[in-house]
This record gives C-alpha cells, sequence and structure tokens, in this order.
C-alpha cells in the first residue's frame, strides 16, 4: 500500500542488504566513529572479523540513499521498503521492524517539492482530503536541515486517533535535504546536485492508521488478530 503510493508518484522502488557494513550503514552517511548516533542506534553486531572490521544488520534503510548515489547518476527517484533491525523491545518498539526511505537527487529539487510529496502521500494514506502538517527542526547527521514532521490530529475520543481533524500534532517522520557530505561521500558534486529524503516507521504507520495498540502483535502471526484488523 506504502510503496504503491509513492510508485504511483513516479518513485522507482530500491533494496539493500539487510547484513551491512560500517561504512554504508553509518560513516558515508556522516556518522562518524565518536558520534552519539551510533549510541542511540541500538546497533546489532556481529562478531570482529580478522581484520577489525564488524558487520551490522542496517539499523535504518538510509544505506539504501549511498548504495543507489553510488550505483547511477542523477536524476534518482527511489524509495526503499524494507526490515531494519534494533536491539529494542516493548509496545512500541521491536528489534525488526520495517523502514520505508524516499531520496530524490538531481539539479533543483528543494525543500517545497518534499513538503508536497509528504503531503500528497499522508492525505492518501489516511485516506483524507486535506491534512495540516508541521514541519519542526531537528537534526539527523545525514541531512541539512532536517526535519520532523507531525501531522495533525483529534484525539478527544477515548481509545480513537483521527487524521486530518482536531488540533492535537502526531510525530509521524524524519526528513531533510541531503547533506553535501553525504553527496560528495558518493562521489557525486553537492555543487551540482542537492536533493531530499525522508524515512518513516512502516508499523508505527500502519499502528497509528489501524489504532493496533502493540506493535510486537504484528509479528506474533495471531489469527484472531490479523482477522480482527482485516489483514490477509
Ligand atoms: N534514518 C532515519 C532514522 O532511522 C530517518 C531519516 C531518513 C531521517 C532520511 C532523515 C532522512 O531515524
Amino acid at each position: 500500500e506504502l510503496t504503491a503510493i509513492f510508485a504511483d508518484m513516479g518513485f522507482s522502488i530500491a533494496e539493500g542488504p539487510h547484513i551491512e557494513d560500517d561504512f554504508h550503514n553509518f560513516t558515508a552517511l556522516n556518522i562518524p566513529a565518536d558520534h552519539p548516533a551510533r549510541q542511540e542506534m541500538d546497533t546489532f553486531y556481529f562478531p570482529e572479523a580478522e581484520n577489525g572490521s564488524r558487520m551490522l544488520l542496517r539499523t535504518h534503510t538510509s544505506p539504501v540513499q549511498i548504495r543507489t548515489m553510488m550505483a547511477q547518476k542523477p536524476p534518482i527517484r527511489i524509495i526503499a521498503p524494507g526490515r531494519v533491525y534494533r536491539c529494542d523491545s516493548d509496545q512500541t518498539h521491536t528489534p525488526m521492524f520495517h523502514q520505508i526511505e524516499g531520496l530524490i537527487i538531481d539539479e533543483e529539487t528543494h525543500m517545497g517539492h518534499l513538503k508536497w510529496v509528504l503531503q500528497e502521500f499522508c492525505k492518501a494514506f489516511f485516506e483524507v482530503p486535506q491534512l495540516n502538517m508541521r514541519f519542526r527542526p531537528s537534526f539527523f547527521p545525514f541531512t541539512e536541515p532536517s526535519m520532523e514532521v507531525d501531522i495533525q490530529c483529534d484525539r478527544s475520543r477515548p481509545g480513537e486517533v483521527r487524521f486530518g481533524e482536531g488540533t492535537d500534532w502526531m510525530e509521524i517522520l524524519g526528513c531533510g535535504m541531503v547533506h553535501p557530505s553525504v553527496i560528495r561521500n558518493c562521489g557525486l558534486d553537492p555543487d551540482e546536485y542537492q536533493g531530499f529524503a525522508f524515512g518513516m516507521g512502516v508499523d508505527r504507520l500502519a499502528m497509528l492508521k489501524y489504532g493496533a495498540p502493540d506493535l510486537r502483535d504484528f509479528f506474533n502471526s495471531d489469527q484472531r488478530w490479523l482477522g480482527h484488523y482485516g489483514f490477509s
């Protein structure tokens, strides 16, 4: 459902390996060795190799940005869905979950385009004709400026969230203009190319859309639960 919305907007689908190296998951994304983002990500590491390097389970879909920019010349318009892994487990976190990454790189894509793409996506996904969004300044090492996006919602009815109405806000994704260093790390010239990236948690979005209270239920394969939400 999510990828179909983006495919309709002209994005093509890209995939990357779940077992990644340090370069693609961190370094090329402008996250140096001593950066706190490495600790925050709760990475699952494989045992150290003889040369001292350690492979890892990718903590986000952002390494697909790197792989794509290194493999093809702009214009780039991709959407990268897939599993990601973090050592974390509670009601709203599972050690494996899904993200969708978007990346556009060309000569003139700007933040206005980013806002339009996300607005159209949210209207299609939440099936509402209009929806207010809030772009809050944030930080990611691989985007500058970076933003977190909230969507308008109504939480006044107990046990129910409605989108596109009300006066509350809910955070749904992170995004920003791709950092010049990331573009340079991929062998492209940031004076020539620019664009935006965004990343969102698929399971979290499904929780919000269907009002499922516990993320862990998505992976328990309980027929009654799947039937209740009408999933095949
Ligand atoms: N990779 C970030 C995360 O997992 C999300 C993100 C993607 C933010 C692309 C900005 C741009 O938290």
